[in-house]
């Protein structure tokens, strides 16, 4: 399973070049299985505020945090997101992409999500 989180669609985009079942985070959203998180970059480097809450109650099942963000807010915030994600709960960041990535990143997505969170 993969959960997202996206305001302006490029996530879910990304999403949808995957093979797999995706979801949209949500305030009661409950995981009881392996998933993977993908999520937009907000604020300066912050990860959203409904990605902060959704981890509070379900980051035990989350194997790895794939980011977009926009890399023309510079390096140090790029992605921060996921960045931060790997860090607080260390899990890995699978792939940080740039808007909607290319479909290296879709490969690669992929590849983990076969091994690390379905495997
Ligand atoms: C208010 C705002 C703040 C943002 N801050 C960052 C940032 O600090 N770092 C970054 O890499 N991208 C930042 N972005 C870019 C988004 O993370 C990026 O466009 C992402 O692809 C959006 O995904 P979505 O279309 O699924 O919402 C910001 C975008 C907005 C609108």
């Amino acid at each position: 399973m993969i959960v997202y989180a996206s305001r302006t669609g490029n996530v879910r985009y990304i999403a949808s070049k995957l093979k797999a079942k995706y979801i949209e985070v949500s305030e009661d959203l409950m995981m009881n299985k392996s998933y993977l998180l993908i999520t937009y970059t907000d604020g300066l480097g912050d990860i959203p505020a409904k990605v902060v809450r959704f981890l509070e109650q379900n980051a035990q099942f989350c194997k790895g945090v794939v980011v977009s963000g926009n890399s023309n807010f510079g390096h140090t915030v790029f992605g921060g997101a996921g960045d931060k994600i790997a860090a607080m709960y260390h899990i890995p960041l699978v792939r940080k992409l740039d808007l909607r990535g290319n479909k290296a990143d879709y490969e690669a997505i992929q590849t983990f999500y076969e091994t690390r969170v379905t495997g």
